[in-house]
C-alpha cells in the first residue's frame, strides 16, 4: 500500500494527541510523521508507533514534503498556515472554523457527504464537534422523513476549549470541595471570590453550567450556536429550519444534545430505530440511554431516549452522546484522510 507523508499541526493539543494516537491505532499508511506545535512545545517529543517524534515549531520550520496534513491549532494559525501548505503540494484536514463556510471547501462527515472529498481544491473542513454528532443522526432520518425544523440544545463538555479548559475544571472543581460543604454552613467571603475567578470561561464551570459557548452575536446567539446552525444547513441542506442553544457543562470529555425534529411526513418509532440502527457511525441505545462517562473514548455517535413528540403532527425527541474529541474531533479527520487516499 502506497505510504502517504503526514503533519499534525497542533499535535500537543487535546486533539493533535488524539489525531496521533487514531492515526496509529487504525494503521493508516504513513510514510513519515511530523509534528508541530507552538515555540512553548518544540524541543519536546511525543510517541508514535513506538519512537518517540519530534515536535517542532511550526513557524520557524519548513513546511515541505508533507501530503496530508491535519490541522488543530485554532484558526488563527490555520488562517496564516494552512495556505502555506497547499502552496507546497499538501492536502489540509482542517479542524478550526476558519474554512468551514468558504463555499469551495467542503464540509465533511465521511458516513454523510464522503462523496464530497473529491471535489477539495487542497483544503477540507472538519465540522465542528456539536455538529458531526448532530448530522450523523439528522442525515439518514432527514432522507427518509424529511426534516421541517430542529431545535437542539447542547449540553457540551469542557474539554472542548482545549487543554487549559479541561485544567481550569479540575482546579475548580478541588477548590469547590476543599473549601465548602454542600450543606450546612460556609465562608461566604470565600463563596465569593470562588464565583468571582476564573480565567477560561467567563464564570467559574466548577459545579455550575454556563448558557454561552463563544462570544454573542448582534441577534442574541453565541459564536458555537451559530457555527452549529449554519454548519448543520451546509451539510444536509440550506432550506433546513434549525434553531440552537448551546451550553457548557461541567464534564470533562463527551458532548451531549437533547434534539427534537419535526418532519414533514409521517414516521413511526420503529421506522426511526431501524434507520438509526443500519446508520454507520451511530450506535442507538434501545432500551437505556447514552450518558459522556460512558462514550469517553469510544467512536460512535450514541443515540437514546427516542421518543414521540405529541405536541405536533411528525414530532420526536432523541439524545444524542459522543466524544467530543475523538468522532468530534480526530477521529473525523483521520477517516476524512483514509477516503481521501482510498478515492
Ligand atoms: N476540543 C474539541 O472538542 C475540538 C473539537 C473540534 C475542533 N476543535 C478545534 O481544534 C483546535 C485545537 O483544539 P484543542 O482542544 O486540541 O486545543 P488545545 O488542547 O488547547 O491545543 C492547542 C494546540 O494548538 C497549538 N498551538 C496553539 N497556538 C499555536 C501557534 N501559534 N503555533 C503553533 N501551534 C499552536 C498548541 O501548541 P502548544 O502546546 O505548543 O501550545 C496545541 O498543540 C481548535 O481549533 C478547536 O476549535 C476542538
Amino acid at each position: 500500500m502506497k505510504e502517504h507523508n503526514i503533519a499534525i499541526v497542533g499535535a500537543t493539543g487535546l486533539v493533535g494527541r488524539n489525531m496521533l494516537k487514531t492515526v496509529e491505532e487504525r494503521n493508516f499508511p504513513v510514510g513519515t510523521i511530523r509534528l508541530f506545535a507552538s515555540k512553548k512545545s518544540a524541543g519536546s517529543y511525543l510517541l508514535f508507533r513506538g519512537k518517540r517524534v519530534l515536535v517542532e515549531d511550526l513557524f520557524s520550520s519548513n513546511l515541505n514534503g508533507t501530503d496530508i496534513a491535519l490541522f488543530s491549532a485554532g484558526s488563527e494559525v490555520s488562517k496564516k498556515i494552512v495556505p502555506l501548505f497547499v502552496h507546497n503540494g499538501a492536502v489540509v484536514i482542517d479542524n478550526s472554523s476558519h474554512f468551514r463556510l468558504s463555499p469551495e471547501v467542503p464540509l465533511i462527515v465521511p458516513e454523510v457527504n464522503g462523496d464530497m472529498i473529491k471535489k477539495n481544491r487542497g483544503i477540507i473542513a472538519n465540522p465542528n464537534c456539536s455538529t458531526i454528532q448532530l448530522v450523523l443522526v439528522l442525515a439518514p432520518l432527514h432522507k427518509r422523513f424529511k426534516i421541517k425544523r430542529v431545535v437542539v440544545s447542547t449540553y457540551q463538555s469542557v474539554s472542548g476549549k482545549g487543554y487549559k479548559a479541561v485544567k481550569e475544571l479540575e482546579t475548580q472543581s478541588k477548590e469547590f470541595l476543599e473549601t465548602f460543604h454542600p450543606y450546612g454552613s460556609y465562608d461566604r467571603t470565600l463563596y465569593i471570590r470562588y464565583r468571582s475567578k476564573s480565567s477560561v470561561f467567563p464564570y467559574p464551570i466548577g459545579f455550575n453550567l454556563l448558557p454561552q459557548i463563544g462570544t454573542f452575536g448582534d441577534n442574541g446567539y453565541t459564536l458555537e450556536e451559530e457555527k452549529l446552525i449554519k454548519e448543520t444547513q451546509k451539510i444536509i441542506g440550506s432550506k433546513l429550519k434549525i434553531t440552537a442553544t448551546a451550553v457548557r457543562v461541567p464534564v470533562f470529555y463527551s458532548h451531549s444534545e437533547s434534539v427534537n425534529i419535526e418532519f414533514v411526513h409521517p414516521f413511526t418509532i420503529k421506522g426511526c430505530k431501524e434507520i438509526l440502527r443500519s446508520s454507520p457511525g451511530v450506535l442507538l441505545y434501545e432500551q437505556n440511554y447514552p450518558i459522556p462517562l460512558y462514550m469517553y473514548e469510544r467512536d460512535e455517535v450514541a443515540v437514546g431516549r427516542i421518543r414521540r413528540d405529541d405536541s405536533v403532527p411528525n414530532g420526536i425527541n432523541l439524545w444524542i452522546v459522543t466524544d467530543n474529541i475523538r468522532k468530534g474531533a480526530a477521529l473525523n479527520a483521520v477517516q476524512i484522510a483514509e477516503e481521501l487516499i482510498n478515492g
